[in-house]
């Protein structure tokens, strides 16, 4: 067997599933677990078949945060010179774009694991918090940033200092989730993997492009975003997709994009 805490398919076309598969400890992240996910990323973004990723946990539980147990007795020179999480964000860096398909917990590192991802699609059961604060530390994987960014500075202090959760509504209404699902068991996978493999349907470059233009509204000020935007833009000029794509409107017909 390849991996020991994660399970990856290809449950449609053009879709990758990687779901978080330590059932007892509600996929508590720890750092055998994370190397692996990281990996099956790579793998997943190098494999010219997948078009889009979606990274799920049980119904019970997305991932209830960082492993607690293993942080426990940690030094800071231990952390320090270890770098310990950094290789976290690696999931940034993966150019396909990655749904979170998060029913049941998301706290801590999980809330911050979603945060990470390209879109948040949440069963009403999903419970988001950052927690950290009741063990005595701060949220370490992008959670105090990804949120103040996302619902403003009032209400991410209020999470991040009193260490409450929220709800799958109150993650829409705040633009946390992009869509709060039908209950059901599976169903928030399924509507994660649809999503999925709508955007795999569309021509790859022209997809990676949109997913670095995106991110670089959080990255830069408006005027270099706008930049970006453009020469990316004017890039996919260069495609077969583009000619394709456009052709095939002109001709009243569907696209058939070759990624390329
Ligand atoms: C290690 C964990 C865990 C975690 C749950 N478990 N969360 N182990 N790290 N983060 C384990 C429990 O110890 C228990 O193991 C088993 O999973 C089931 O959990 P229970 O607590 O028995 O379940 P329940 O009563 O249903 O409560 C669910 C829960 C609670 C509310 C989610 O488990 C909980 O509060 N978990 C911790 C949430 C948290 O604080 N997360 C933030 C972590 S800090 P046993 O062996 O007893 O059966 C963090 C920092 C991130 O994420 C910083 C950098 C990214």
């Amino acid at each position: 067997k390849q991996y020991e805490y994660i399970l990856t398919s290809k449950p449609a076309d053009g879709v990758a599933l990687i779901t978080l598969n330590r059932p007892k400890a509600l996929n508590a992240l720890s750092s055998p677990l994370f190397a692996e996910l990281n990996k099956a990323l790579v793998e997943f973004d190098e494999d010219d078949s997948i078009g889009a990723l979606v990274i799920t946990g049980s119904d019970r539980a997305f991932a209830a945060g960082a492993d607690i147990k293993e942080m426990r007795d940690k030094t800071y020179s231990e952390v320090f010179k270890n770098r310990f999480l950094e290789s976290w964000s690696d999931l940034t860096k993966i150019r396909k774009p990655i749904i979170a398909a998060v029913s049941g917990y998301a706290l801590g590192g999980g809330c911050e694991l979603a945060l990470m991802c390209d879109i948040i699609v949440a069963s009403p059961t999903a419970v988001f918090g950052q927690p950290e604060i009741n063990l005595g530390v701060i949220p370490g994987g992008g959670g105090t940033q990804r949120l103040a960014r996302t619902i403003g500075k009032s209400r991410t202090m209020e999470l991040v200092l009193t260490g409450r959760n929220f709800s799958a509504i109150e993650a829409e209404s705040w633009g946390v989730v992009s869509k709060v699902v039908d209950e059901g068991e599976g169903k928030v996978v399924q509507e994660a993997v649809k999503m999925a493999g709508l955007i795999a349907s569309k021509g790859k470059v022209a997809v990676q492009a949109g997913k670095e233009a995106v991110n670089d509204a959080y990255e830069s000020s408006l005027t270099e975003g706008l930049k970006s935007e453009r020469r990316l833009f004017h890039g996919l000029f260069a495609t077969h997709d583009q000619k394709e794509g456009m052709g095939a409107f002109a001709e009243k017909r569907k696209a058939k994009f070759t990624h390329s």
